[in-house]
């Protein structure tokens, strides 16, 4: 199983990334015994990614006009069975960097529906799973993601990706999310439900 992980908190080892590592931790825990785990761990705070700058470029020439670590995920999405999206809300969104990395897919895009010669396998089964947290206490506002649904289904279709659901902890300014058992559990049981509906694949 390829599991690639991206850390959209520009902070290391704070809320979004102690989420992150749970479900992680609870998917190789959960894999059939002869599976092995390969995580592809990147975080914004390691890696360049040039915002799109609309060059049209992808329209002409399939992939994207900037070399930088973009070629990494562009394969790595391609490779991936399993791609875990992390990433604080700001600003009723994602973070800056994550959305660098969500608008430079529109290279996939555009290889996909313009040049019609995809840059990503679109037979191949991948899974997909939100992750993010936020000050704010989700008691306060229920509708406190809102702003991230239609960019992560938007994202995950364009990396042809089932988009299986959203782990949301709010109130973390207050409560970590390493002090939130509740949280924890929850990040628990997604590893749990991946790995059997990988099994199913
Ligand atoms: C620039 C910025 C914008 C933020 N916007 C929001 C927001 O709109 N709503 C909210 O509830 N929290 C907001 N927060 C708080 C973060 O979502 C929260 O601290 C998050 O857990 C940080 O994740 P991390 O600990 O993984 O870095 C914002 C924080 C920053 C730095």
């Amino acid at each position: 199983m390829k599991v690639l992980a991206i850390l959209g908190s520009p902070i290391r080892k704070r809320n979004s990334e102690t989420l992150l590592k749970k479900v992680i931790e609870s998917l190789e825990d959960h894999v059939a015994e002869d599976e092995s785990v390969e995580v592809d761990f990147v975080s914004v705070q390691n890696v360049k990614i040039s915002p799109c700058v609309a060059c049209d470029r992808c329209t002409r020439i399939k992939g994207c006009v900037f070399q930088d670590d973009m070629v990494h995920l562009y394969k790595a999405f391609n490779d991936s069975d399993i791609i875990l999206f992390a990433s604080p809300l700001y600003f009723n969104s994602v973070s800056a960097q994550a959305k660098a990395i969500i608008d430079r897919c529109q290279a996939i895009f555009s290889s996909k529906y313009v040049l019609k010669d995809p840059m990503i396998d679109r037979d191949r089964k991948r899974l997909g799973l939100f992750l993010s947290t936020a000050g704010v206490d989700m008691n306060t506002d229920p509708e406190l993601f809102k702003g991230t649904l239609p960019v992560m289904d938007l994202f995950f279709r364009a990396i042809n990706t089932e988009y299986l659901g959203n782990l949301f902890v709010g109130n973390v300014d207050r409560v970590k999310v390493m002090d939130n058992p509740e949280a924890l559990a929850s990040a628990k049981d997604w590893g749990r439900s991946i790995a059997k509906r990988y099994k199913t694949l």
